[in-house]
């Protein structure tokens, strides 16, 4: 508690933040909302709610088509996301830039495009125990398709990358490592960086699922030398639908398109069609344009309140969290790892998940119960599903205290 109040005295102040999330002030079922599904989905500050609306209120117009005023000025807002996206990730070039509907198509356009070309009959595909199912299935899809191999790295029983076996696995067929920056359903924080080098050192390239790193820790995509990286504009407290592939401009430009239409050619005939450059490229058809504006607002935001303090100060709610937790008999988290992010996955002996949920809706707090998409990490553990609070920065000691609360009723109820 004590250094939470040490976060909140260097220039933190949550209850400050909070007033900029309008959905956070509302009740439900007769109690304060306690948000608590935050690796679901983010709420978004009124500066991102009022970016979206500004752009359909004034300056709604397709981009990269007009030259009238109304699309003049919505393909720069557009473009200028780009921009900013470039300074986030600290790419070399905004063309480094994809815009996508979020980190699942992020990754299948890499699984199609690159893979279409480059993989062949018994090359492998590497990724991990804990990965989110949208980092396993396009590789499945591949594999299937051209004969070749996923393999995984095995997770201890904290949730931590078995580096070891992660060594012994990397060969000279291995052709991609696709693996999560941060856990979705355990927390864990890998050591991409490590992770990219070893892969690289292999002969192989390595793609980063960054949906659950880029709304809590800085990202540099030219110090982690990923090829790819992919991250969701909603998990940043920006809109659905519109997230940013990142990939090595000499790697995009090798690849076939993704998708064909609008936008992504330079000439059309009936003998053949010849492609735009990046990243256009890869942008078929009219985008999420007021997504892509959104995303925009909500990287200034983030920028604003600034990362390091983000971190920070969820890092002590994680701390806060699990020790209140901890302290809850026949509660046992799933995910120990000692580089986590702001999760806490836990099952309660003898109680469903969905029990769990349910009851603590029935109090206002939300938090996601099931396998998270990530099936194979609840094998991994031996349980169906678990539940999971997932923490961002508006998030406070009190509503900790509040689930902490309910699960206690919830044991009692069910005992
Ligand atoms: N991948 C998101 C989650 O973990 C949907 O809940």
């Amino acid at each position: 508690m004590s250094a939470l109040v040490s976060t909140i005295q260097a220039g933190f102040d949550v209850e400050k933040v909070r007033g900029d999330f309008p959905v956070l002030k509302q009740k439900v079922h007769g109690k304060p909302l306690v948000y608590l599904d935050n690796a679901a989905t983010s709420q978004k500050p009124l500066a991102v709610i009022e970016a979206i609306r500004k752009f359909y209120e004034v300056d709604c117009a397709n981009i990269h088509r007009g030259v009238h005023e109304l699309s003049q000025r919505s393909t720069a807002a557009y473009e200028q996301t780009r921009v900013k996206v470039k300074q986030f990730l600290n790419a070399r070039t905004k063309n480094e830039l994809i815009f996508v509907r979020g980190t699942t198509e992020g990754i299948n356009l890499v699984a199609s495009s690159w893979g279409r070309k480059c993989v062949k009959s018994g090359d492998e595909i590497v990724v991990s125990g804990m990965e989110h199912h949208s980092n396993i299935v396009p590789w499945q899809i591949l594999c299937e398709e051209k004969g070749a191999k996923l393999r995984v790295i095995p997770i201890d029983d904290r949730g931590e990358l078995l580096m070891e076996e992660y060594e012994k696995l990397l060969g000279p067929r291995t052709r991609m490592v696709a693996v999560a920056h941060v856990s979705n359903a355990l927390g864990t924080v890998n050591p991409v960086r490590e992770i990219v080098e070893m892969a690289h050192k292999a002969g192989a390239l390595a793609l980063i699922d960054g949906a659950q790193a880029a709304p809590h820790m800085k990202v540099d995509v030219q110090a982690l030398d990923a090829d790819f990286y992919a991250f969701s504009g909603h998990k940043l407290f920006g809109p659905t639908g519109v997230g940013v592939l990142y990939g090595k401009s000499k790697l995009l430009n090798a690849m076939p398109p993704y998708q064909g239409g609008g936008d992504m050619i330079r000439t059309v005939t009936f003998e053949k069609t010849t492609y735009n450059d990046l990243p256009y490229k890869f942008e078929a058809g009219t985008p999420n344009i007021a997504g892509g504006i959104g995303l925009g607002a909500a990287v200034d935001y983030v920028n604003r309140i600034g990362l390091d303090k983000i971190g920070a100060y969820e890092h002590e709610l994680l701390a806060y969290g699990t020790e209140a937790l901890s302290q809850i008999g026949g509660l046992r988290l799933i995910g120990t790892a000692r580089q986590k992010a702001a999760v806490l996955s836990f099952v309660m002996e003898g109680i469903h998940p969905h029990d769990i949920g349910t009851v603590l809706d029935r109090m206002g707090i939300a938090v996601r119960t099931g396998h998270h998409c990530a099936q194979p990490v609840m094998d991994r553990f031996g349980v169906p599903a678990t539940t999971r609070a997932s923490l961002a920065f508006y998030n406070t000691t009190a509503e900790i205290d509040a689930l902490a609360a309910g699960l206690t009723k919830v044991k009692e109820m069910f005992a």
